[in-house]
Formats: structure tokens, sequence, C-alpha cells
């Protein structure tokens, strides 16, 4: 091997000047190839790269030695014993050493490029090595380092590389001697290159991937590229060696030959069995060389773009997908194989079928799990400068008119290189992968001639593949026609519609994140798949994002893990919490979200016909019969109750239709019915287990007519005291005081159920897409003053009427509301409520209007008719469905990390209020909303995090006549009009019944 000059004079530390040279990006490295591990002959080569006897890992602990600033590191700094251990993958944060740093869109360090901070946090890593000759090249290959590296061997210098998520390799044969060595690698936390991984992420150091040494002849297979198309048509070339190939179906062998090196095979596979995800069919591919054996999975597929619509095997396919970070809160970047197999089999377990490795390549292990489990990838290249935004613009910046100052990189001629580096390293490294259908230059770096270059690059190494980009502001006319999409972060629906409009643009369209899926959302899933389905020409979307992203900060003294985000290391600039935005929570327990995702996403779907006990299964499967993989089970409800079910088998062409009856739904009834089709899996669908649920579809088959309720035969006795009315009927009493009209008790047998008045409820604890909230403080929606106009009582119909006049609001403005109410009660206790408010101009957005009770903790549980058993909201509801549910008011709050509003429930018709002895119900036939949690939503409002919130001494019910939607306007478009209560008039009914 040839040590560079650099190595050649001067102490260590003086020569380390490469991390700030963006032309100098790696030194010593072999050249870059796509991915494979070899094994020796007579070995499986498709076993574990750990079973290969030419592979040895070196994870582990390594000495490790850290420096707050490289100015402090001595210059005899490789000579010296290391002062600790470090696991090998790790981020040093996540033990201990500096800080973990959450950063969205700001650099973590001055723009000044190619410089870095004089003071730059080093890790100095060590182990040994054990080294005996045995003719072959001894190759160490490190996945992945943040940001950069020196490596040392015996103290020798022997390299230098950057690009934090790719593979380095370095022939380290030359530097060795027989016995003991010693590795050791200076790895820096920033580099010239961190301009190029400004990622929303926290930001963390280290060797954060796998290392290992290869034992390879000195010539030997270098290179090879597979490509095998939906003709069947197979070639194999190879570069270093000469070689002998087999392919194999199963153990079936269908081919074989040899090829030369610099030479390429072809074979057409006679009834080829494509590639895609729902039907990841892979050969296998045998390539011997003299020495070593190397197995490849091999996956027929072709993909293109005709006439603006993306097709896969001439099909055109959705993508239905999600964006992964590799981001664990106790691993960081680091995803074992484990790791990366549970996301992946979750992912496919929630009917998602694509995935953007966002922001950079993942580990090469990831892309052959996506082959077998059968996920399109878009894969990604370690690119984004998003932070130039703000570097462009001066303080006065604002979207309209600085946008495009985030292409200052993006033009600047000093990166070109660089970009072009990572552009080819993306595509060199997983080209022979057939998950991957699109490259993607990289994230929010803006537009530029580094970019077109980039695509340009890209193609000129891969031809097969379009090329995917998003960010295409720009500081220049540099055109954008590389790119073979147009691609778009959240976008509304109404602006998607617009852009397919437009005569000028016949690209295909892909959403490369949408609904942003931050704390209690995404609520507008459902709509977006609508409009997805609109169109062929629309690729489909990736939500925004698969898990959040937190750092440990310890543990509960009840044993639970305390999650932190952005400001919870002391970093001095931080996000807070906006990387907690995903499907997930940071252990993969699934979000509502994702179980929203899995409805949203289902293969199938059912509707009703008009014919009664008519329906059809629709497929959105494009290349499977639905019905092999899935069995159907139906279910029909009255009013909750079990009127009927049954199963049946059924065939269904992709994305074809089938028809079914069910004579048992074409009846009529007295109550409303609904039917549920319950689709499970069979024949090993997907990651799912055979049996386990897909996914439903509930349809409405009757809607009863309502009967009108009985007039009650017996009036209430009131007492009318100067401040109050105190109402009697059967064994209910109510206290209603004039001064604050309220009812400050509500009594069953004499016991008061209310330990606190009954108030009018127009605040909630705001859900990170809450984005107005502040509106609302200044509103005072949270914390009102009541005005009583008007009070009285009278006699009507058998029933106490109270009547109201009121008005709630604080200083400053007007009051925000002025409401009438009527509480009607009869001789049974029966308390109807009917009420209807205006709200002033300076309400826009009105998050709940409903009523609030705080009650003993002996009312524990709730009985319901309405959606569930998840949370659910106008706009969020897709993975619940109408039902009888029970529950214990313990177990109905989602616990996210930064506490908000949840656990409401939509489209209820009645539910009850369980005490020991007593009951309460609630009930309205045009449906409310109700909560019931252990905690306030001040108390939900006012804590950062979930392991400080401290439960209310009541238990707190809501009795929503309008929530609003949650959206996921915390990045994404502001909630839709349907979705929002409408203003300025809100009226609102609820009949409560108390019982003994
Ligand atoms: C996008 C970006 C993502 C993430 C998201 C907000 O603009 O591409 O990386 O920052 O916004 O959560
Ligand atoms: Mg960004």
């Amino acid at each position: 091997m040839n040590i560079p000059d650099i190595a050649k004079n001067g102490s260590p530390k003086s020569l380390m000047t490469l991390h700030e040279d963006p032309r100098k990006l790696h030194i010593g490295t072999l050249p870059d190839h796509a991915y494979f591990i070899p094994f020796a002959k007579g070995q499986n080569a498709f076993a574990e790269r750990e079973q290969s006897a030419r592979f040895e890992l070196l994870n582990g602990e390594w000495g490790f030695t850290y420096y707050d600033s490289i100015i402090d590191m001595p210059d005899d700094f490789i000579a010296r014993e290391s002062a600790e251990k470090l696991p090998v993958p790790s981020n040093w944060q996540l033990h201990g050493y500096d800080k973990a740093q959450y950063t969205n869109v700001c650099y973590p360090i001055p723009f000044d490029p190619p410089y870095v901070p004089d003071d730059i946090p080093v890790g100095v890593y060590r182990r040994g090595y054990t080294f005996k000759p045995d003719g072959m090249r001894k190759i160490l290959c490190f996945e992945g380092v943040d940001s950069c590296f020196y490596l040392y061997i015996n103290g020798q210098f022997a390299g230098y590389s950057q690009v934090s998520h790719h593979t380095s390799e370095f022939d380290i044969t030359d530097l060795l001697t027989e016995g003991e060595n010693s590795i050791a690698a200076a790895v820096l936390k920033w580099c010239d290159g961190t301009y190029l991984e400004d990622q929303d992420k926290f930001r963390l150091s280290g060797i954060f991937r796998d290392v290992y040494v290869l034992s390879r002849p000195g010539k030997r297979l270098e290179n090879y590229r597979i490509t095998s198309g939906s003709d069947g048509k197979f070639c194999l070339s190879v570069q270093g060696t000469d070689v002998k190939l087999r392919l194999y179906d199963g153990d079936t062998l269908i081919c074989e030959g040899e090829v030369t090196d610099g030479g390429t095979f072809e074979h057409t596979v006679d009834n080829v069995k494509l590639w895609s995800a729902e039907s990841p069919y892979l050969y296998r591919l045998e390539i011997e060389t003299d020495s070593e054996l190397i197995g490849e999975r091999a996956g027929f597929r072709n993909v293109e773009i005709t006439d603006g619509v993306f097709r896969l095997n001439g099909k055109h396919i959705k993508l239905f997908g999600v964006n992964r970070h590799d981001s664990y809160p106790d691993t960081g970047y680091y995803a074992d194989r484990a790791k990366m197999r549970r996301d992946l089999t979750l992912m496919k377990r929630h009917n998602i079928n694509a995935v953007r490795t966002s922001h950079y390549p993942n580990a090469p292990e990831f892309y052959a799990m996506c082959d077998e489990l059968g996920l399109y990838v878009i894969d990604e290249a370690d690119l984004e400068s998003h932070g130039c935004v703000n570097v462009y613009n001066d303080l006065k910046w604002s979207w309209a008119d600085g946008y495009n100052g985030i292409a200052l990189i993006a033009k600047d001629p000093q990166f070109k290189e660089a970009i072009l580096d990572r552009e080819r390293l993306l595509v060199t490294r997983d080209i022979n992968r057939p998950c991957v259908i699109f490259w993607s230059l990289g994230n929010e770096s803006g537009y530029g001639e580094n970019l077109r270059e980039g695509a340009k690059l890209i193609k000129s190494l891969d031809s097969t593949r379009p090329v995917h980009y998003e960010s295409t502001h720009k500081l220049d006319d540099t055109s954008d026609d590389v790119l073979d999409m147009v691609s778009e972060m959240y976008t509304s629906p109404d602006d998607i519609r617009k852009f397919l409009a437009r005569e000028d643009e016949k690209r295909p369209f892909v959403l490369c994140e949408y609904c942003h899926a931050m704390g209690n959302g995404p609520g507008d899933l459902e709509d977006y798949h609508n409009l997805f389905m609109e169109s062929d020409r629309i690729i489909g979307g990736l939500v925004w994002e698969w898990a959040d992203h937190a750092v440990i900060l310890g543990k509960t003294d009840d044993g639970r893990v305390k999650y932190g985000y952005g400001g919870d290391s002391g970093e001095r600039h931080n996000d807070g919490n906006f990387c907690m935005d995903a499907l997930c929570y940071p252990d993969r327990m699934p979000h509502t979200g994702l179980l929203e995702v899995k409805q949203v996403y289902r293969p199938v779907r059912v509707a009703k016909c008009d014919e009664p006990g008519k329906f059809t299964i629709n497929s959105l499967l494009r290349f499977i019969d639905a019905g092999e993989y899935l069995d159907c089970r139906w279910e029909m409800t009255c009013d909750g109750g079990r009127a009927g079910e049954g199963s049946f088998a059924f065939s269904v062409p992709p994305v074809g239709t089938a028809e079914i009856t069910i004579p048992e739904a074409a009846g009529t009834f007295d109550k409303d019915v609904y039917i549920r089709f319950i689709f499970s899996a069979k024949n090993s669908y997907g990651a799912f287990a055979d049996g386990e649920e897909v996914c439903f579809d509930q349809l409405k088959i009757f809607t009863a007519e309502r009967q009108a309720a009985p007039v009650c035969e017996t009036a209430p006795t009131v007492t009318v005291t100067p401040l109050g009315y105190r109402i009697t009927a059967g064994n209910a009493g109510y206290v209603f005081d004039r001064r604050t009209a309220r009812f400050t008790g509500i009594s069953v047998n004499g016991s008061n159920i209310l330990g606190k008045p009954l108030e009018y409820n127009f605040f909630r604890a705001p859900v990170d897409n809450d984005t107005m909230k502040n509106d609302w403080y200044q509103a005072h929606l949270n914390d009102y003053i009541v005005k009583v106009y008007d009070t009285a009582i009278s006699e009507e119909n058998n029933c106490a009427v109270i009547r109201v006049k009121q008005s709630f609001g604080w200083s400053i403005h007007q009051p925000f509301a002025r409401l009438t109410a009527e509480y009607r009660i009869d001789g049974n206790g029966v308390l109807d409520i009917s009420c209807s408010a205006e709200f002033s101009n300076k309400v826009e957005f009105l998050p709940r209007f409903g009523l609030r009770l705080f009650v003993p903790k002996t009312f524990a549980d709730v009985e319901y008719y309405g959606y569930g058993e998840y949370e659910s909201y106008t706009d969020k509801h897709r993975a619940s469905y109408i039902g009888n549910f029970t529950a214990k008011i313990a177990d109905i709050h989602e616990d996210y990390i930064r506490p908000q509003e949840n656990g409401s429930h939509y489209g209820c018709t009645r539910m009850t209020l369980l005490g020991e002895k007593t009951a309460l119900t609630f009930t309205n036939p045009d449906g409310f909303s109700f909560s019931a949690s252990e905690y306030t939503q001040e108390e939900l409002a006012a804590k950062r995090h979930n392991f400080e919130l401290e439960k209310c001494e009541y238990n707190v019910i809501c009795a929503d006549f309008a929530m609003a939607g949650v959206g996921s306007n915390a990045c994404g478009p502001q909630l839709a009009g349907k979705y929002r209560i409408k203003l300025p008039e809100v009226s609102g009914k609820i009949t409560i019944t108390p019982k003994g």
C-alpha cells in the first residue's frame, strides 16, 4: 500500500489538516464498490456475514480518550494509553462525553466553510489487532464514522475519511507486523463535511456502525454489477478478476457461466418471477473466484417513468411510505440487524410499502432486508445543507422571499467535488439492490450547479433508476430538468391538485414528506390518500417520520424510562421537541398515528353497493390477488350489540374489484346497524403472522328512525334560594349557583358527584399541531372570567327549566364568547343541556367547546358507544370503529413524551361514567366527543415531559359538543376547514342521566 506523503513528516497532530479541506475527502482508502462480503469456498455464502471465515468483526469495547478540544490533544496522542473504554459502535455523547445536541435547520457551528471551530471535540479510539500473515490482504472497513477520522496503524498514518454514512476501506496489511498491532482512530466531531450533514437530528459523533476486517486475496473481485429486469434478462459484469457464477431459483440451478475480468455474463431467465414489495421474490446468485465465494440475491424488476407515470414492472405503483432515520435512544445512530429488522417488519405490519432513508444511506444490510421483506426504497445521499437558509438571509428573513438562500452551498464551487463524492458513494454501494427504486440527491440543500452535476453523475453511473430531489430553491437559473420527478413536502391537497392541472409540467409527483406525525396526529392521512388515488401521476407519499428521536435521561422511581429531547442535555442552541414527530415512540411502540397509517394504507377497501346486502372489495395491490393472502370475516352490530357474523373466501385481481353478498345485511332494523369486514393475513402475507389483522372496513348499513324521549309523568321539586336553585327528582339532586351560572352539585342518593362545579370548557392542552395556541392564551380560553346576565327558572312539561345568559372573557378584550343555555331537569332527574355560544373575532380557531366535570377517583371506568378503542378525532379515527367499548380511565391516557391533549373519543352517542354505586350517562344521538383523564388539561399543557405529570385529585371528564381535528400543522398545512369548529356560532346539546 502507498502511504500518503502527508504521513512522512511532521507530528501526527500537525498533519491533521484534511478536515478543513473540502477537496481532500478520502486519503488512503480503497476504491468504493458495491457492498458484498466474501466467504471462503465451501462455506454457505448466504449466511450472516459473521459466519464468513473472511470476516472479523471488530465491534466491542475499544480504548477511548475524549478531548473537549483538539487543541488539548497531546502531540503524542497515538502513543498514549487510552483513558477509558467505549463500545464500538456507539455515539460518545450517549456515554457521558460531550453533549447530545438536537438542532433542526440551524448549523451547530458558526457558518464559516471550510473552517470549523478551533475547539473541535475529538475521540481517540484504540484497540489491538492480532495479525497472523496468511498471504491475504487485511482490509479494515468502517461502515460509519461521524464526522471524519484519521486512522493510524501501529502509530503510522494509514488514511483519512469523511462522509459519515458511508463505508471507508483501508488495506492495512503493509502496516501490520506479525502478532499484536494497534489500530487507532482520531474521530473529529466537526469537519468541512459538517456543512453537508445538517440533517434534522441529534448531532452525535463517533464510530457508529460496524467495524470489521476482511481477509482477501491481492487479486480479487473488486466490484460487480447485477442487472436483472422484468424481461428476465440477467447480466453480471465484474471487475478485478475472473469469476464463475451460478444462478439459482430456490435450490434449482437455472444457469451458470464464467466471466472474465471486465466482462459481462448474460442470460435470459424463462418465466421469470418478478420482484415487488408485494411479492419480493429473490433468486440466489453465487459468484466464485479462485479463493472466494459471494452470495447475492437478485430481484428481477424494472422501474421507469413513462407518460408522466411511475411504473414498476410496467404497472403504476403507489408509494405508501415513511421516512426513517437511524435513531435509537440507547444506541443513537447505531442500528444493528435486530433493530433494522424490527423497524422494517413493523412497517410491513402497518401496510407501509416504502421507506426513504432520510437523509443519508443506511447500513448496507438494511437494503438486503428491504429486498427480502419487500419495501421500496428511496435511497438518499448523505447530504443536507439546510442551515444555509439562515446564513443567507438577513434578520428580516421570511419564507416568501428568502428561501432560495438554502442553495448557497449547492452553487459553491468549493463544495462541488464533495457533493459529487456523496452522490457517487450512494450509487456505487447500493447499485445491486432491487429494493432501491429512486436515487435521491439528498435533502434540503437547495439547487444549483453542484446538484445538477450530481444528478448527471448518478445517471452516468446508473441509467436504470430515476433521480429524486425535493429542494429546488435556487439562487440562479440552473435548470432542474435532470430531476425525473417533481418532489415536494407538506404541500396541501389543494395545491397538489393545482400542480396536477399545470400544462407545463408533465413529470410525476411525489410527496417525499407529508402528514408530519408530531405528537397527537396526523389527522389528514385519509384526505391525502384519496388525493393520491385521483391520479396516476402521483407516485405517492412518505409520512414524516418513523420514530421519535430521544435521549434517555434516566428512570422514574417506578422504572419507566425518562425520554428527553432538544434542550434536555443543556445544549446551547436546540430545537426542542421537534425531533418527536413520528409514528413510533423511541422504543418503537406505535403511536396511535401509526395505527391510522395502517388503516389508511390498507391493501383492500370495501364499499357498499346500492343494492342492500351487496358490497365490493377493491384491491389496491398491484401484483397479487388479495384473496390469496387475506381471509375475511364480518361482524354486524345493532347499537353495538352483535347482530350477525360470518366469513367468506374471495378472489380479487390486482387493482380489481370483487362483489360479495351478505344476505343478513339486506334487512331493515329498528336500530343503527354497522358491518365490519376484518381482513387477516394468510400464506405469509407481508411480515404479518398468519391470522394477524391486516385491516378492516366498517360501513353503516342501516340508520334507524329516531324515537322521541317519553315525557315524564312527575315533576321535580324546586327550591329557590337567594343565589341558587335546588332541584330534586327521583334519587337525583342538582344544586345550581346563580352567581356563576353553574351546577355546583349533582348528587345521586345524596352523595355529590361533582368535585368542582360543572364548567364550560373552550381549551385543550395544545397538541404539537396547534400552532395557533398563543392566540388561545391571549384570548384566555383556558382561564376566563364569567359574567352572568340573567338566570331564571320555570316549570314546563313536568320539567324544571333553568335559562341562563352569560359570557366568558378576560381583561383587555370583549368577552370571547356569549352564551345562552337551557338546563331542563325532568321528574326522573334526567338533565338535558342545550346551549349556544357566539364567539368574538378574537377567536379564530376554537380547540373545543364542551363541559368539564371533576369527579371522585371512584369513578374509574367508562363505557361508551362511539369511535374506539383508540383515541379518535374528527380527522383521526380510521384506526377506530364505532362500537361499544369499556375502558379504565387510567388506561385511556396516551403518553406523549411532551404531554398534550390526548385520549378523546369522537362520534360517541353514549358514554357512561361508572362509579362504585352510581353512574352518569351522557347521551346525544347526533354525537359528541368525550375524554376521561387522570390529568387536567392545565397539567398536560404545563409540563415538558410525561414523567413530570402529576395526577389530579379527581378524574377529569370532558363531554365535548365539538372538538377540533388535530391535523399536521406542526410542519404541514393548516387544519382543513371541515375539521375546524365552525365559528362564530356554535351550539351544543347533551343529556346527563344519573343512576343510583
Ligand atoms: C423537513 C425535513 C425533515 C424534518 C422535517 C420536520 O423539512 O426534510 O428533515 O426536518 O421537515 O420535522
Ligand atoms: Mg432540514
